[in-house]
């Protein structure tokens, strides 16, 4: 059940059943020459839907835009700085608790979030805590591919050249989630290179076609299918111990 595809009415409806709501965040940023742009919004955004439909359970529209700064020395990658994405979190955290919402589970797919997140979890969490509001929300950050299921899947595919950014394991999800933008690219060398970075240029200076470690060229649909309906088998399990208030 979609936020954006329902009525006010039917969110009221939901509102007397359950109080949970799942909301994918992702990014936009350069996936290397054969990812998409919108690989870490496009990847949580599928899964949750489906999660969604599986549990009857709310998905609210997608924070598509996050923490990415050090993309942007690659043309289309957009950041929010870190302050304003704990501004945009906390604001649809409040926004949905004004409702009755009790528990946000972000379904998250851009490893660059995850500080940030649990900032803005924090900052929520203070604003409680210092008494500026009597409403209380848990929140939870689960990443799509922490599963077991998944990392299983991954492994059996692509051991050894996973890698950390612009993974075959995404790659191949988008491509399962729109056939219809299949990229194909020669990739030199065939495993990028691994290590640290700082701010966009000193990014680009270290991994000049944008992947980390990865090797996207085995990337396929039909390994996409296969993540997609292990991701939603890791994120049911681990969405519904959230909505029942064990974790
Ligand atoms: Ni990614």
């Amino acid at each position: 059940m979609q936020l954006q595809l329902s009525t006010w009415q039917e969110v009221e409806a939901y509102l007397e059943r359950a109080t949970a709501i799942i909301v994918p965040i992702g990014s936009t940023e350069q996936h290397g020459p054969n990812g998409l742009i919108g690989t870490d919004a496009i990847c949580p955004e599928v899964v949750a839907r489906a999660v969604g439909e599986e549990e009857d359970a709310l998905v609210g529209p997608t924070i598509s835009v996050g923490m990415a700064q050090h993309h942007l020395a690659f043309p289309g990658s957009i950041t929010l700085r870190p302050s304003t994405l704990i501004a945009c979190v906390s604001d649809y955290v409040e926004s949905l608790t004004r409702h009755g919402f009790d528990a946000i589970y972000f379904l998250n797919g851009h490893g660059g979030n995850i500080a940030t997140l649990n900032a803005a979890f924090s900052e929520i969490y203070a604003h409680a805590s210092l008494g500026r509001t009597e409403r209380r929300v848990r929140l939870a950050l689960t990443n799509w591919w922490d599963g077991g299921d998944v990392r299983r899947v991954s492994n059996e595919h692509f051991a050894g050249v996973e890698g950390s950014h612009a993974t075959p394991s995404e790659v191949s999800l988008s491509y399962f989630a729109y056939p219809e933008a299949v990229k194909s690219a020669s990739l030199e060398p065939r495993v990028a290179p691994s290590g640290r970075f700082r701010d966009a240029e000193d990014y680009r200076r270290r991994f000049p076609d944008g992947r980390i470690g990865s090797d996207p060229s085995r990337a396929s649909p039909e390994v996409g299918e296969r993540l997609f309906h292990a991701a939603v088998r890791d994120v049911r399990k681990d969405y519904r111990a959230f909505a029942a208030g064990g974790r």
